[in-house]
């Protein structure tokens, strides 16, 4: 990317700098092929809820797929049609259920029984049916970092199979739910394709035992997780969504009017986000030198909670990078790196960074430990 350094220079470090014209080409390259089948893609506000952004992927056409009852609030505000809204989540309080009936959104994605029988209740109480879907934990390894790997019969996630049959049984009984489809979600940051081949295949052997069951399912919803280039964010800024959702055309079997969902997050925004930050100290080690700069793990957590790596590079002095530095920031917390031995041309205070890949599950995991200002943004 070339940085806009006039427009950098004259803004308050740190900062989220968002390219929008990488993100509408991202958006239309999504479009474009997910169109290809008719596909449904909703946009997982989890990655980054600022309103510019949302405003963005609303006016696209995109759903919306949500984890909180503000979520759900914040996406019709932005106007998200409340029919292309899903509430997914295994931990979906009373107030967050009202939130989501009061709005009559498209699904409640439901993880339990448990789950199950309260939607139920609350929609009685309200003289309400919730279309809700079931999240099943298909047993699929996403083959990503443990932290975001979610489809395994040992992450907290969705309905196993094995409870299916007693959950069927019981269904019939909650009379306020409407049962419109079944839902999956296995991980995040997925790079090796082959993993959606397997849910496919996993997917196709849970509709026939729906069709054994009886049972009849519209919506077939796929989950999100495709992963991204953080190694080389500028020759590889688009997701190979061509690949991706020829996959699913090739691979899942389905049933005559079934419609199918994917809820994408991180592919389509990532690229978009840099955060940039200033050098305040260079500090020379025994072992290291270190670049002490002005953001933190408060302005941006992915390395320090998932050891993550992010393409950094030294955006004021472009020659060649043949020095080291560990590149940190001020918050006390020896986790508080964002990469180690990074190689960058000689740095000095005043310097100017970007960390790159970091328009998903960035600004919208900020926090104020240690009393830090919010993070700002600014667009070009
Ligand atoms: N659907 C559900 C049910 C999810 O849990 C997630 C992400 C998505 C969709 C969107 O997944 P994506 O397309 O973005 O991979 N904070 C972590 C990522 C956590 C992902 C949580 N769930 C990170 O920074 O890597």
């Amino acid at each position: 990317m070339n940085f806009p350094l006039d427009i950098i220079q004259n803004t308050p470090t740190p900062f989220y700098l968002y390219d929008l014209k990488l993100l509408h080409n991202t958006l239309d390259a999504c479009i474009t092929e997910s169109n290809k089948y008719g596909y449904h893609v909703h946009y997982a506000l989890k990655a980054n809820t600022n309103n510019e952004i949302l405003q963005i992927i609303k006016e696209k056409g995109f759903g919306a797929d949500c984890v909180s009852g503000n979520e759900v609030k914040k996406a019709i505000e932005i106007g998200f049609n409340p029919e292309d809204v899903a509430f997914a989540g295994v931990g979906k309080s009373d107030a967050e259920i009202n939130i989501a009936l009061d709005y009559n959104i498209f699904s409640f994605n439901c993880e339990s029984l448990p789950e199950l029988e309260v939607i139920n209740e609350i929609a009685k109480g309200r003289g309400q049916v919730a279309d809700v879907a079931l999240r099943i934990n298909p047993n699929v390894n996403a083959k990503t970092h443990h932290y975001i790997t979610t489809g395994l019969e040992e992450n907290k996630f969705g309905i196993n199979m094995w409870e299916m049959d007693d959950l069927l049984e019981r269904l019939p009984h909650l009379t306020n739910l409407n049962l419109i489809g079944i839902h999956f979600h296995i991980g995040s940051q997925i790079t090796d394709l082959s993993v959606f081949r397997g849910l496919c295949i996993r997917v196709n052997e849970i509709q026939d035992y729906f069709v054994k069951k009886h049972v009849q399912l519209k919506h077939i919803n796929v989950g999100g997780g495709l992963g991204v280039d953080y190694e080389n964010p500028d020759t590889n800024a688009i997701s190979d969504f061509a690949t991706f959702f020829k996959i699913f055309h090739d691979h899942l079997k389905l049933l005559p009017n079934q419609q199918v969902h994917f809820e994408l997050g991180r592919c389509l925004v990532a690229q978009s986000g840099s955060l940039i930050t200033k050098v305040l100290y260079v500090k020379n080690g025994v072992k290291t030198n270190f670049a002490i700069v002005d953001a933190g793990m408060t302005e941006l957590i992915r390395p320090a909670l998932y050891q993550s790596y992010h393409h950094i590079e030294n955006i004021s002095n472009t020659s060649e990078a043949n020095e080291k530095y560990d590149v940190v920031g001020p918050i006390c917390e020896s986790s508080d790196c964002f990469g180690k031995a990074v190689k960058m041309p000689h740095t000095k205070r005043g310097d100017y960074v970007a960390i790159r890949t970091t328009g998903a599950y960035g600004e919208v995991m900020s926090s104020a430990y240690n009393l830090r200002d919010r993070v700002k943004a600014v667009y070009v």
